[in-house]
């Protein structure tokens, strides 16, 4: 065992030793784990979440958020909480894929004509329907949280496709995102986050793709100063809760659960805009140069895989279509 994982196996340990000592008074404490820092979005939104939460059940449910990747990657998360160790854990859309095909759909380049498309999907019937499909693996969706549009960033100015050529780019471990920077001429690097820093430090990647807040947050703007605005995807954050915990949940407890969920959802919205240009203002005072190339080129040279899900993917297929019909 390593260092780090015996730091982390200490953590949960303790962490379960409270929450077993907090049941003796009939709460419930809930553990949650991600991995930005305090000051994103998402870490605030989930705060506030936890707020509602503890004061809607009268203090029976507590949430204590563990963020920084402090018990492991997004991967080890959430295999921690499928071994009962973690309760809840805020991944996104491209790591889910491994555990429910439907989330795969949220990868695909170009499928929101823009952000309302996006949030009438992620609050819609279709949204339910990916975050419920999991349970086979052992956890289910609680909620979405905005995480804005990916798009790449390196030491030039990527303006078409051709600029992508021969680079070793940086992608979640997602099939789709895989196959995206493949369809765009790059050659795809799957890397867990935590790694990214020192991989473009070092060379070891070319270049990246994310959101503005994350691509600031996490310091990437120290050593890629060219981001371009090709905004390919728009995968959400998805928090996710583990079945065992959730059953053992009351009927109004789950509903707190849920409906502080969807405010604090709400509420990210907000929060994302605003830390998208604050966190935009603050890269450009560092140095970084935003660039708007001219998307036609990348929806066309991704078109293929829409053709491969037609042809070979008839599930997933549908969702597509019933994504792109939702108004
Ligand atoms: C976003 C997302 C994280 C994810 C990261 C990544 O920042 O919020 O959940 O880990 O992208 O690219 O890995």
């Amino acid at each position: 065992m390593t260092m780090k994982r015996t730091l982390v196996s200490a953590m949960v340990g303790t962490a379960l030793t409270f929450g077993a000592a907090a049941s003796a008074y009939a709460t419930t404490t809930l553990k949650l784990s991600h991995n930005h820092p305090r000051d994103h979005a998402v870490h605030k939104a989930m705060d506030f979440l936890a707020k509602e939460v503890r004061q809607a059940t009268d203090g029976e449910v507590r949430i204590r958020i563990y963020p920084d990747a402090q018990l492991g990657t997004q991967r080890e998360s959430m295999e921690l909480m499928q071994n009962g160790a973690l309760d809840m854990v805020k991944s996104n859309a491209a790591e889910l894929e491994a555990f429910s095909p439907a989330y795969s759909a949220f990868n695909l380049p170009y499928l929101f004509r823009d952000k309302d498309h996006y949030y009438s999907v992620t609050g819609g019937e279709v949204g339910r329907e990916i975050l419920d499909s999991s349970s086979d693996s052992g956890f289910i969706g609680v909620t979405y949280y905005d995480a804005g549009a990916r798009s790449f960033y390196t030491s030039k100015p990527i303006e078409t496709p051709e600029d992508l050529k021969g680079m070793k780019i940086r992608v979640q471990p997602s099939p789709s995102a895989i196959a995206m920077v493949k369809a765009l001429g790059g050659n795809p690097t799957p890397l867990a986050y935590g790694e990214l820093y020192t991989a473009l430090q070092q060379g070891v990647v070319d270049a990246a793709e994310n959101n503005i807040p994350s691509f600031s947050l996490s310091r990437h703007s120290e050593v890629s100063k060219y981001f371009s605005l090709d905004e390919h995807t728009m995968v959400p954050d998805v928090l996710v809760i583990s079945t065992n915990t959730y059953d053992k949940l009351t009927e109004e407890q789950k509903q707190a659960l849920m409906k502080a969920a969807e405010d604090s959802s709400e509420y990210m919205k907000e929060l994302w805009a605003a830390s998208e240009a604050k966190e935009r203002e603050k890269a450009e005072k560092m140095g970084v140069t935003f660039v708007k190339p001219n998307k036609a080129a990348f929806v066309s040279a991704v078109q293929p895989m829409y053709a491969d899900i037609e042809k070979t993917k008839p599930e997933l297929n549908q969702l597509v279509e019933r994504i792109k019909a939702v108004q």
